[in-house]
């Protein structure tokens, strides 16, 4: 089949500038062709100024997460003829700082790690008896989650309350919960039973739809509710009830 001509409606934003803006580039795409190409073609070819993030063009490292067309994708794995549109409309993430162009500042995503107290983080301290890989000091995420992104641009709530821990910290907080290896689950538990944590989500879906990963974010919150309402722990209705580790 021969190449298509699809126009790429690119957001475009540099430090100082007062508004955002877009630009068109006209690009040939064929059967293979993805976001990614297209805008890596775009770069080299027509504006080397164009700003965007990517490593592995695979779906592994969550770095090339943007949005197309209006939905959270991984630029490296969709394909412009399946968009089915002569347009591609392409943003940055919502509910991040945009640093240039497609590249937002994930600092605040991965912020919210931390004052999860990062149980991301299996180290060899906190999984008595683990064997780590030679050379590998840490064990750095949990099973799937990429750490794109993604779930927080979709989600609905992260949009309103910055202090809403989100999808990604809540489904690996549950994750750790699931399978302890050691580490004492209390101070978890109670992390999520703040407002702003497990009980601060809507329902709304977007996060596990949208998750390139199927890690299923909406799911582990509603199972952290479960948690802790099996511990009598009931916000933002009730009070907790009864004592907490
Ligand atoms: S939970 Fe899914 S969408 Fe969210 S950061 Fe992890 S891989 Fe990305
Ligand atoms: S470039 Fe790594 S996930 Fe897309």
């Amino acid at each position: 089949m021969s190449d298509t001509s699809v126009t790429f409606r690119v957001h475009r934003y540099k430090q100082g500038d007062e508004e955002p803006h877009h630009d068109r580039f006209p690009v040939e795409v064929g059967a293979r062709t993805t976001v990614l190409d297209a805008l890596t073609g775009i770069r080299r070819t027509q504006d080397p100024t164009l700003t965007l993030r990517h490593s592995c063009f695979h779906a592994s490292c969550g770095t090339c997460a943007m949005k197309v067309n209006d939905h959270e994708v991984l630029a490296c794995v969709t394909n412009v003829r399946e968009l089915g549109t002569d347009e591609v409309r392409v943003e940055p993430l919502d509910n991040a700082p945009v640093v240039s162009d497609l590249v937002v500042d994930m600092g605040p995503f991965y912020a919210r790690f931390d004052v999860a107290e990062r149980p991301l983080v299996r180290d060899s301290e906190l999984v008595p008896g683990s064997h780590q890989a030679a050379g590998v000091p840490h064990a750095m995420r949990y099973e799937d989650c990429i750490e794109c992104g993604i779930c927080i641009s979709a989600c609905p709530i992260a949009g309103t309350d910055p202090a809403y821990l989100g999808p990604a910290a809540l489904a690996a907080m549950d994750r750790v919960r699931q399978e302890p290896r050691g580490v004492d689950v209390g101070p978890i538990l109670r992390l999520a039973d703040d407002p702003h944590a497990a009980w601060r989500c809507h329902l709304a879906f977007e996060c596990s739809e949208a998750c390139p990963s199927s890690v299923d974010p909406a799911g582990h919150i509603m199972q952290l509710r479960r948690s802790l309402l099996a511990r009598g722990w009931r916000r933002p209705s009730a009070e907790p009830q009864g004592a907490r580790r």
